[in-house]
């Protein structure tokens, strides 16, 4: 059955996200009920209306489905073992950045308790709650899905993946380790320009609209690896090999390490001494696998 406003939820954990989730739960017309292991942070919800709870047995009372937004896997684990009799029969989402596997473990484990699980992977900081752009993957329950989309369509733009409740987590954890090149892409070349006076504000200015263009070439690259035909390359191996020969001395000589582009290099390097210097640039997927 589709669930209406007045539908009942619980959230689990109070840090900067949970209050983001709990306050738009709120705002969008669910009775909320919050609990958080240190006592206080839900002062300014229960001011909003939300409905404090002492303990996580408390919370779970209320009925509906329970969000879960904790640190990580084991802080999840400390907080549900313990009220594990007061779970079985209801529906837990877990919001907490988990490993695929450890998704998976979490949802064997919610199985075994007669516990429906449903993971989700949050693509927003808590700023972005509720707003256009904040978008949360899902897998596991599809019933608790469907079942409760309006909510989860409260939070951010809901997206659902499959029944493995591994999947979101793949898909979260993938997309940040891209995230993460590419802020650390922009350190190593803020880094350089502060060699020569220009400040990373500056820099910014001009890295956005460089990394937005550049992001443009990741469908051809998606293209050429599914074809698994490195043949025709769009740039070879040999010639990133000499771009990364030169940031290498470049870095070097603006007193930089070379920490984050020796990775790279060192990938391409490889494939070129083993003669595919030829090849498209984007075969060294081949090497991560
Ligand atoms: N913040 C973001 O930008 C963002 C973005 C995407 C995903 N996420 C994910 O959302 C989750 C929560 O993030 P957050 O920003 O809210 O983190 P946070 O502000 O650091 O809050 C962590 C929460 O976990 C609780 N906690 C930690 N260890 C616990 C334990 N052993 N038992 C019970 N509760 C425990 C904390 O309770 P206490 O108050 O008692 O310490 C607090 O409620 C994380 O998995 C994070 O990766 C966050």
């Amino acid at each position: 059955m589709a669930e209406t406003t007045n539908t009942p939820v619980t959230v689990l954990g109070l840090g900067a996200m949970g209050q983001a989730l709990a306050a738009a739960l709120l705002k969008g017309g669910h009775p909320t009920t919050v609990w958080n292991r240190t006592p206080g942070k839900d002062a300014d919800l229960v001011a909003a209306g939300a409905i404090g709870a002492a303990s996580v047995a408390e919370a779970v009372q209320a009925g509906g489905p329970i969000i879960v937004v904790l640190f990580d896997h084991a802080s999840v684990h400390a907080t549900l073992d313990p009220a594990v009799g007061d779970l079985s029969g209801r529906q837990v989402i877990n919001l907490t950045s988990t490993t695929p596997n450890e998704a998976r473990e979490l949802a064997t484990w919610a199985a075994a308790h007669g516990i429906d699980y449903l993971d989700g992977g949050i693509m927003a900081v808590p700023s972005m709650i509720g707003q256009p752009g904040a978008s949360i993957l899902y897998s596991g329950s599809r019933i608790i899905y469907d079942q409760h989309l309006e909510a989860f369509e409260l939070l951010a733009a809901a997206e659902y993946f499959g029944d493995d409740a591994g999947l979101a987590s793949t898909y979260d954890f993938a997309l940040l380790a891209n995230m993460y090149t590419m802020f650390t892409g922009f350190l190593h070349g803020a880094a350089m320009m502060r060699s020569v006076g220009v400040t990373a504000s500056a820099f910014a200015e001009r890295a956005v609209p460089w990394v937005t263009a550049m992001a443009q070439m990741l469908p051809a690259y998606g293209q050429i690896i599914d074809s698994g035909d490195y043949t025709t390359p769009i740039q070879s191996l040999a010639f990133h090999k000499a771009a990364l020969d030169a940031i290498n001395r470049a870095t070097r000589d603006a007193g930089v390490t070379v920490d984050f582009v020796a990775p790279i290099k060192n990938l391409i390097d490889r494939q070129v001494a083993d003669g595919n210097g030829t090849l498209e640039f984007a075969r060294t997927i081949e090497e991560l696998t």
